[in-house]
C-alpha cells in the first residue's frame, strides 16, 4: 500500500512555528516514529509553500498511490484550486489538521477541499497522521 502525505505552506517549520498550537515535535521526526509504527506501507512525504507544487503532487500521485494525506495548511480555507485537484483524481484524500480549525478563528472554519475529501481528522495533534494512515488502511483494506 502505497500513501502520499503532503503538507502545505509553513508545515516545514513544526516543531518551531506557534509551539503551543502545533506542538514542539519537527514534522520529521514525527515522521520516522510514523514509518515505524506502519512498517507495511510505503508512506511517501512532500512539504510545499507552493499552491502549484501542491496540486502538481496531487495530480502526479492520485492515480497510481492508494490514498493521499493532506494538510493544505492555509490553503485550506482558500483554495478553491487545491479543491478542484482533489475532485480530479481518483484516490481517496483525508484532509487533516493538527489544530482543531473548529476551536479557532472563524476564517479556519471555512474549507474549500473538504466536500472532496473522504473525511476530516483535525485537533488531535500530530497524531492526526496517524489517525489517517489508519482510516486510508480501513478504507483501501491492506493491499
Ligand atoms: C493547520 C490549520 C490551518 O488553519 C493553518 O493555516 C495551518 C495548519 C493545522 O494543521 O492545524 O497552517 O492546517
Amino acid at each position: 500500500m502505497k500513501i502520499q502525505i503532503i503538507n502545505g505552506p509553513n508545515l516545514n517549520l513544526l516543531g518551531k512555528r506557534e509551539p503551543e498550537v502545533y506542538g514542539s515535535q519537527s514534522f520529521d521526526a514525527y515522521l520516522m516514529l510514523l514509518k515505524e509504527k506502519f512498517s507495511s506501507i510505503q508512506l511517501n512525504y512532500f512539504q510545499s509553500n507552493i499552491e502549484g507544487e501542491i496540486i502538481d503532487k496531487i495530480h502526479e500521485t492520485g492515480f497510481d498511490y492508494d490514498g493521499i494525506i493532506l494538510n493544505a495548511g492555509a490553503y485550506t480555507h482558500t483554495s478553491i484550486a487545491i479543491g478542484d485537484a482533489i475532485k480530479a483524481i481518483s484516490a481517496p484524500v483525508i484532509e487533516v489538521h493538527i489544530s482543531n480549525v473548529y476551536s479557532r478563528e472563524e476564517f479556519r472554519h471555512v474549507s474549500h477541499i473538504s466536500s472532496s475529501c473522504k473525511g476530516t481528522i483535525s485537533g488531535f495533534g500530530m497524531n492526526s497522521y496517524s489517525l489517517a494512515v489508519s482510516a486510508l488502511i480501513e478504507i483501501i483494506g491492506t493491499k
